[in-house]
This record gives C-alpha cells, sequence and structure tokens, in this order.
C-alpha cells in the first residue's frame, strides 16, 4: 500500500500545514436501524418526479457538456421567488453556493463573522478558504438580538456575515430586525443561509428583504423540505453583482445537466414536494412533548424538522446508539453540553427514538 492510500498515514507529499491534523467533515454514515443525524426528510421525492426525471433524462445530449449558466433553471427559481434571473446562482447543494462566496468573498486579509451555536461548515469554509472566522454568541434562548448584531460589526468589522435561518443545530429563526442591522451598520456581505425555512412559519425568510438590503444573499437548498438531499442542488438569491463575482470562482460546467433538469422537474412539481411539510411539523411537536415529559431533558424551540435536546447527564448519543437510533452529537461543542440533535424522521422512527430515550433514561444511562 502506497503513503496516500494508508488510511491514517502521511503522505508523501506533505499537505497544506494547516491541513495536517484536520479530519475530513461530516456526520457519521452509519449503518443502523434508524438514522436521525443528517436533517433529511424521510419521505422519498413524489413517484411522479421519477417518472417525468426519466422521461426528460432520454432527450438529453450527455455528450456535451450542460448549460454553463444553468440558464433555464435558474429562471424557474427566479420564478418561484419572483425575481430576475441575474439574481439567481446555483450549485451542487448550498455547500457549494457558500463555498463560492467564501472564495469570491473571503481569503487572505479577509474576516466572516458567523453566529455561535451555528452551522458547523461555517468553520471548515473559513479555513479552506483562508479566511479569518469571527463569532458572536446567541443568547441564552439562542436568540439575536439587533443590538448584539451591531455590536458585533462595530467590533469585528467582518467582510462576510453567514447567519442560518432557522439556525442548525437550534432551530431558532433569526428576526428580521436583526438583519437589517446587520446590513445597515456593517459593509458586508450579509449571508442568510435558510436551508430548513420551508419548515418554519410564514413570514420567517428574509426574501422580501432584497429589494430593500443590496447586500444581503439569501441561500437556499432542495436538501431538506424538498427531499432531494440526494441530488445535490442549492441556490443564492442576490444582487446581479454577487452572481457575476461567483462566476469569477466556479468551475466551469460545475452544474451537470442530470441535476439541472431534476431541479427544473421538481421546481414544476414544487406543491407535491412540499405536501410532507406539515406532518413533519406536527410530528416534531409531538417528539418534543414526549421527551419534554421526561425531567431530565431540556428541548429548545425549532422552526426547523430537528430538535435539540439537552441531557441532565453525558452520555445520550452513545446510549441512543447501543438502542440502534442514530442522532448528532454536539456534546463537545461550546455552549452545546449534554446537547444532540434529533432529525424528524417517520413516525415509525420517531417511536423507536422515544422508545430508546425512554429506555436509556429510565435505566439511568443520561
Ligand atoms: C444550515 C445549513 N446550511 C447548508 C446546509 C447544506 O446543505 P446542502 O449542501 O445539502 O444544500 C446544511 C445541511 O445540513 C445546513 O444545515
Amino acid at each position: 500500500m502506497s503513503a496516500v492510500e494508508q488510511p491514517h498515514g502521511r503522505s508523501s507529499v506533505p499537505v497544506r500545514d494547516d491541513l495536517l491534523d484536520v479530519a475530513p467533515y461530516g456526520a457519521p454514515q452509519a449503518d443502523v436501524a434508524v438514522r436521525l443525524n443528517t436533517n433529511e426528510t424521510p419521505d422519498p421525492p413524489p413517484e411522479a418526479f421519477l417518472a417525468t426525471v426519466a422521461e426528460r433524462i432520454r432527450s438529453l445530449e450527455l455528450n456535451r457538456y450542460p448549460d454553463r449558466p444553468h440558464r433555464a433553471l435558474r429562471a424557474a427559481i427566479a420564478a418561484r421567488h419572483e425575481v430576475d434571473r441575474e439574481s439567481v446562482w446555483a450549485a451542487n447543494g448550498s455547500n457549494e453556493v457558500l463555498l463560492q462566496l467564501l472564495q469570491a468573498y473571503g481569503g487572505p486579509g479577509r474576516t466572516a463573522l458567523y453566529v455561535r451555536p451555528g452551522y458547523s461548515m461555517y468553520p471548515e469554509l473559513c479555513r479552506t478558504t483562508l479566511t479569518r472566522a469571527v463569532e458572536v454568541d446567541l443568547d441564552d434562548r439562542f436568540e439575536l438580538s439587533p443590538t448584539v448584531a451591531a455590536d458585533a460589526v462595530a467590533e469585528h468589522d467582518p467582510d462576510l456575515i453567514l447567519i442560518p435561518s432557522p439556525n442548525n443545530p437550534v432551530g431558532t429563526p433569526v428576526s428580521h430586525d436583526a438583519i437589517r442591522a446587520l446590513h445597515d451598520r456593517s459593509r458586508a456581505l450579509v449571508v442568510v443561509d435558510e436551508a430548513y425555512v420551508e419548515f418554519a412559519p410564514e413570514g420567517t425568510s428574509v426574501v422580501p428583504l432584497l429589494g430593500e438590503l443590496p447586500r444581503l444573499v439569501v441561500v437556499r437548498t432542495f436538501s431538506k423540505a424538498f427531499r432531494l438531499a440526494g441530488l445535490r442542488l442549492g441556490y443564492l438569491l442576490g444582487s446581479p453583482w454577487v452572481v457575476q463575482d461567483v462566476q469569477k470562482v466556479r468551475l466551469p460546467y460545475h452544474l451537470d445537466q442530470l441535476t439541472q433538469v431534476a431541479g427544473l422537474v421538481a421546481l414544476e412539481q414544487e406543491r407535491d414536494f412540499l405536501a410532507h411539510r406539515e406532518r413533519i411539523a406536527s410530528e416534531r411537536e409531538r417528539v418534543r412533548a414526549q421527551l419534554e415529559q421526561h425531567g431530565q431533558l431540556e428541548v429548545a424551540p425549532s422552526a426547523a424538522n430537528f430538535l435539540l435536546v439537552r441531557a441532565a447527564e453525558d452520555g445520550l448519543f452513545d446510549r441512543l446508539l447501543e438502542h440502534g437510533v442514530l442522532v448528532r452529537d454536539f456534546s463537545s461543542k461550546p455552549r452545546l453540553e449534554r446537547c444532540v440533535r434529533v432529525t424528524i424522521g417517520t413516525p415509525e422512527e420517531n417511536d423507536a427514538l422515544l422508545a430508546a430515550v425512554d429506555t436509556v433514561l429510565h435505566r439511568g444511562g443520561a
């Protein structure tokens, strides 16, 4: 076996110094019965989607490169949000959109500000793009007040601000006033990452502020409420100059023909795709109510398809895994001591989680 193939060995060509001790990012993809750790939706896409995509794929010219600026897909996304096509840009998952934003507006000598707790990819993206990272703490209710937001930008003068709303892993949305404060008190690109917004109450999204705040960018994904995590498709809405700037860092033909077509079909069938949201929200509240019956558990309010749960003692993640239920462990993260994040699954999966929690807590294991 050569040096590069050794799983834990050092390669013969030294990797960048700052990557020497870095472990590849990603939630465990363990082979367990109940996987509630990556905030996907449990229901597959509608049957009609697969049939239409299969049909459309037949007419593709796969010997040709895809339409590089993916005009048809951007036009369909633009129509969904009632903006111009020049204000839309898509990539392989919202993670790639975020990476392109960091590549275009971050980098050496640049600063990105994000909230804590927050989406754990933001520090990774900053590291990869050599962007200085600074954090602002959410308050005890996991909210960001406009005053704290304004103070943070005054202190750090960031080039880029990354705000997940609803927040992952906490589940709380950020108020429009806080976003306005971040925008108006800074010179930064304010990126609001709305990966879970389709699960949140009406009025949560900051898309209506786009016309008012020229440095606001909204990032969306097909991976969560749209049930297409396997597709890898996300997009941004922002001023046309943002769309022009990210094209300076994108790879040529980054978005393949199959993804473009599947995204178009999903948008045509949006109503069917999103029909499951109410069931997810009611399951979330059922799971919350049952978890809260255990005096040892605290459950944060959530406008998303997951719940952040704090146990009275360490070890909940491991105990649940022993019972075949994989959740996401946040217990080593600052401010999230003894916390796990639980994705809302099918009613059966949720029942399995609740049964495992009952067993674990009755045995006094967490
Ligand atoms: C807040 C947030 N943003 C972005 C993403 C990335 O989603 P994707 O790359 O699948 O679009 C996730 C995924 O978990 C997320 O939680």
